[in-house]
């Protein structure tokens, strides 16, 4: 499953692209997301991780195939990513995962962090703004202002 055109476009227009650091995808599938923001923004830091095989593996073919020299995807669980580097946070996951983020965000990520989550809320962060989408299932996109207590 991947993030619609409109999901794409709603959670990209959140993002801040002159805020320093990299932008991370916790899942990023095949690479909708982030092969959008790593060619329309080259000098933007763009990261992907990304747990199965096959999506993982096309993402990494379209990433050579356009030259995408700020794109770096891992086939790897984001539980393990480090995460200290990013600016931004986007993910399209689940409500295990975002219980999951939430751990990680309290217990490793001391810097402050935009989060623009499809779909699924953080289970204990209040979100700064919830978009909901034009859609049959209006959607929600999420949008948090991490910052470290
Ligand atoms: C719904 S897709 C979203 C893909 C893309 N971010 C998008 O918005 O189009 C969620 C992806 O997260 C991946 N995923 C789920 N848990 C993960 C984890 N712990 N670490 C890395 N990737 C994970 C899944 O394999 C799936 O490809």
């Amino acid at each position: 499953m991947m993030s619609s055109r409109k999901a794409c476009q709603t959670m990209l227009a959140e993002i801040d692209m002159h805020e320093e650091g990299s932008l991370i995808d916790l899942g990023s599938g095949w690479g909708t997301l982030v092969i959008a923001v790593a060619k329309k923004h080259p000098n933007k830091q763009v990261i992907g991780y990304e747990l199965s095989c096959f999506p993982w593996l096309v993402s990494t073919i379209f990433k050579y195939g356009l030259r995408l020299d700020n794109l770096t995807l891992y086939r790897k669980d984001f539980k393990n990513a480090e995460l200290s580097t990013a600016s931004t946070l986007v993910c399209y996951l689940f409500p295990g995962g975002m219980i999951a983020l939430q751990e990680k965000l309290a217990l490793e990520v001391f810097n402050n962090v935009i989060i623009v989550s499809n779909t699924f809320a953080l289970p204990l962060c209040q979100p700064t703004k919830v978009i909901r989408l034009r859609d049959i299932y209006k959607t929600p996109i999420y949008v948090y202002h991490w910052q470290p207590k």
